[in-house]
């Protein structure tokens, strides 16, 4: 059963504090202004090659599960300034990045890669890259920023070739929910432990980000349970084939609780990667 909760904005790490209306709601803004204000920001964390968790968990982890031989055809979907793009570029695929944010797209264009097809479109949109068709699609760190999954499913559907396969990673919808999961201390038992306040419930979460804190603009992740993504790939004719769970390659400074901080590290994955493929009557 979906239900949905709203909840006030929160902040990622780094955000000064500031006081915000709990009345403000996320969800009317179109996808593509609100990435637009954050474009420069988002530019600046993750530059040319990625930020560390792209580079040492993300990037090399989806590479893995989208098996591609050199000059295949790839979406990358909401690529943002196109630094997946560019790995799989370097990588020798023809790659096309799509994204609803015209700064997010100026960023990518600005880099150097000029074999690099950008596109700027709604990914739940049905008229986005009509006609075109990919060996795979890749989608990494934003279905939690798209507000619907069916029409963006059903869209992934129709741009796979037959035998492509589709990639989503996202931050894990069972244990990373913003304001609903925190790291807490058991001091008697002497471990750290993952508390999860909500999770069935579906949610559409404002965040601020740093830059943007004066300016009261935030862009939003939308939570969903696991089931959420599953019916959304199975209604568009998509079988899920592969499904892995990622945690940290980080490691905390020796000191009291750094055996408990690492083992709670390994053993709560911080991404989901899921992988799916045409579903038998509906590939060809
Ligand atoms: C967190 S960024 C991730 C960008 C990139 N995939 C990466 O890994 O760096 C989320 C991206 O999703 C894009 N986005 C949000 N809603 C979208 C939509 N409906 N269609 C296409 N892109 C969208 C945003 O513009 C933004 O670039």
């Amino acid at each position: 059963m979906r239900r949905t909760v709203k909840t006030k904005p929160t902040r990622r790490s780094g955000a000064s504090k500031q006081k915000m209306s709990s009345a403000r709601r996320p969800v009317s803004k179109k996808p593509a202004a609100v990435w637009d204000q954050a474009a420069q920001w988002y530019d600046a964390l993750v530059g040319l090659k990625g930020s560390e968790y792209q580079k040492s968990v993300i990037f090399p982890g989806a590479f893995a599960m989208l098996p591609l031989k050199k000059g295949d055809a790839v979406l990358d979907l909401a690529c943002g300034q196109g630094v997946f793009s560019r790995y799989l570029s370097h990588e020798g695929m023809k790659v096309t990045g799509l994204d609803t944010s015209e700064e997010m797209i100026r960023f990518a264009r600005s880099r150097p890669d000029k074999s690099i097809r950008y596109e700027q479109g709604d990914a739940q949109d049905s008229a986005s890259l009509k006609g075109k068709t990919f060996d795979a699609v890749v989608c990494l760190l934003a279905l939690q920023n798209i507000e619907s999954l069916p029409p963006v499913m059903h869209n992934v559907r129709r741009w796979l070739k037959p035998g492509g396969r589709f990639v989503m990673v996202t931050t894990h919808p069972c244990f990373r929910i913003p304001r609903q999961t925190h790291w807490g201390w058991d001091a008697q038992k002497k471990i750290q432990y993952r508390r999860v306040d909500l999770y069935g419930s579906e949610s559409a979460i404002p965040i601020l980000t740093p830059p943007l804190a004066q300016s009261k603009i935030f862009t939003v992740t939308y939570h969903r349970p696991l089931q959420g993504y599953f019916q959304a790939l199975a209604e568009a004719g998509l079988c899920v084939d592969g499904l892995e769970e990622w945690t940290s390659h980080k490691t905390s400074e020796p000191g009291q609780r750094s055996k408990a901080e690492n083992r709670a590290r390994k053993e709560i994955p911080l991404f989901l990667a899921l992988r799916a493929v045409p579903a038998p009557s509906t590939d060809g």
